[in-house]
């Protein structure tokens, strides 16, 4: 909240009055709506309310606002010796509109973070700026001369990163793709939305792993999409509960994160990604592969994407740089079949015209070049660490209290919470004592799971965010 600055050489109740001038300038304060009281405003402030006083002398003098006996003082609807003026009614505009707000936990947790007070953060999906290849790229930002047309560039993506991510996919994923079977997007997070729009129709349903990273997304819910979650067991989702969904429901479509999903960690088995594609296949029913985790494998690489197994066109396969290079970057990709690719590039072209061709630029050369791989290698060794700190704080400080599945990739560690727990209240414990994370119903889960990402702080504040985290829990914990 805002607070008149002490140090400054304006008196308080200047600052104050112009606070509020400009308040209702930028339509904060639509014409009619109440002020505080005098006493309410100071105490808010933490000054006098003489000061606050002389302030609200001052703008009534200016016909800005207006006090009338047993109504306490507001905004003017007419302005003193001009024409009626009528700032637009924004708060019933922002109500408005086909995009819904995001969920309200989602929204606690970024003013949290946004409100300047320093924050351990376990919430946030993405990784510490000293795990991205910063020296990477700022050698090719100073090595390499940029000498590309500023243009309105190809909707579809810059050719030299799609002909750069089509070896990329190959090499590491075995997926064939070609330019031309390649969308690059702004993150995967645009794969979704443009997805959402192109090719599905409000009322339509989608099956999604239970719990999902895709419950927390309001472009969903937005689009009027149903979401409709499938059980999910040590081995991912079963075949049956795609059936039984189908039937009930008429799916029109199966979202997976098959490799360390968010937010459970699983990753799916080979026979059921074989069995998975198959019944898709049988049910003509797409299957979008949203995998931004599967290069962070700790140990063992997961199973082959559903993605190099489909002889059809089943799949359309959705990946990024977020977690294996740097969430800023903004460069996603979609491999897909081309009536599906010319669709929404066209779609882009209606959006923004397509993606800025300096990150475009940066990603073609980032994945070109030889420290790509290596700095990959450092980053599994790095989030595997993490991934230990973090559980062995939370084995000691919470013993009994939480458990949890060793992730075997990715950059969540999906607690269990034993003991009967709000996840609203346990958000609020944590935010006073300065760490966040994401409670699980935000993903569809009951009350009483958590999110916990160990690759957004850094290393040496892990403990200490557990140690804040356990003290927040033990407050939350109904007895
Ligand atoms: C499973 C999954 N898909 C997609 C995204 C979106 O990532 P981005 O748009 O940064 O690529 C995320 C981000 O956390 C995710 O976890």
């Amino acid at each position: 909240m805002w607070r008149p600055d002490r140090a400054s050489d304006r008196p308080l109740y200047q600052q104050i009055a112009t606070n509020i001038e400009q308040r209702i300038s930028l339509g904060e304060m639509p014409p009619g709506s109440p002020l505080p009281s005098e006493r309410k405003l100071a105490q808010q402030l933490g000054v006098n309310r003489s000061t606050v006083m002389q302030a609200y002398e001052m703008l009534r003098a200016s016909g800005l606002i207006e006090s009338l006996t047993g109504s306490g003082t507001r905004v003017c609807r007419d302005r003193e010796g001009s024409a009626p003026r009528q700032t637009p009614n924004w708060s019933r505009y922002v109500e408005s509109g086909t995009l819904q707000p995001n969920l309200p936990l989602m929204r606690r947790i970024r003013e949290g973070l946004q409100s300047g007070v320093p924050f351990i953060n376990f919430a946030g999906g993405e990784l510490a700026p000293d795990l991205s290849p910063n020296d990477a790229i700022a050698d090719i930002m100073t090595s390499h001369p940029f000498r590309e047309p500023l243009g309105y560039g190809n909707p579809q993506g810059y050719v030299p990163l799609r002909v750069a991510l089509a070896s990329f996919l190959l090499e590491q994923r075995g997926i064939a793709a070609t330019d031309e079977s390649i969308l690059v997007t702004s993150g995967s997070q645009q794969s979704l939305y443009l997805l959402t729009q192109c090719l599905l129709n409000p009322g339509d349903a989608i099956a999604i792993e239970n719990p999902s990273y895709a419950y927390s997304l309001a472009m969903f819910h937005s689009a009027g999409i149903r979401l409709f979650g499938l059980p999910v067991d040590d081995e991912g989702v079963h075949p049956d509960g795609i059936r039984s969904l189908h039937k009930q429901h008429r799916v029109r479509m199966v979202l997976l994160n098959p490799n360390y999903q968010n937010p459970t960690g699983t990753v799916m088995s080979a026979e059921r990604r074989i069995e998975v594609l198959a019944c898709c296949e049988e049910l003509g029913i797409p299957i979008v592969e949203d995998d931004p985790f599967s290069l962070t494998a700790f140990g063992e690489q997961p199973p082959p994407p559903l993605k190099s197994l489909d002889r059809n066109g089943t799949v359309l396969y959705i990946g990024s740089l977020s977690k294996i290079a740097a969430s800023g970057l903004r460069i996603g990709w979609m491999v897909a079949p081309h009536t599906v690719i010319r669709r929404l590039a066209d779609a882009r072209q209606q959006m923004d015209f397509g993606l800025s061709i300096f990150p475009q630029w940066i990603a073609a050369r980032l994945l070109d070049s030889t420290s790509f791989l290596p700095h990959i290698e450092q980053l599994r060794i790095a989030l595997r660490d993490r991934r230990d700190v973090m559980a062995s704080a939370l084995r000691r400080m919470l013993p009994g209290e939480i458990s949890f599945e060793l992730p075997q990739g990715g950059l969540n560690l999906w607690c269990r919470i034993h003991g009967e727990v709000n996840d609203y209240a346990l958000l609020e414990n944590g935010i006073r004592n300065g760490v966040v994370f994401v409670p699980g119903s935000v993903y569809g889960a009951e009350h009483g799971y958590v999110r916990l990402s160990y690759a957004r702080p850094p290393m040496e504040e892990i403990e200490m965010g557990i140690d804040k985290f356990a003290q927040a829990l033990y407050k939350s914990l109904r007895t």
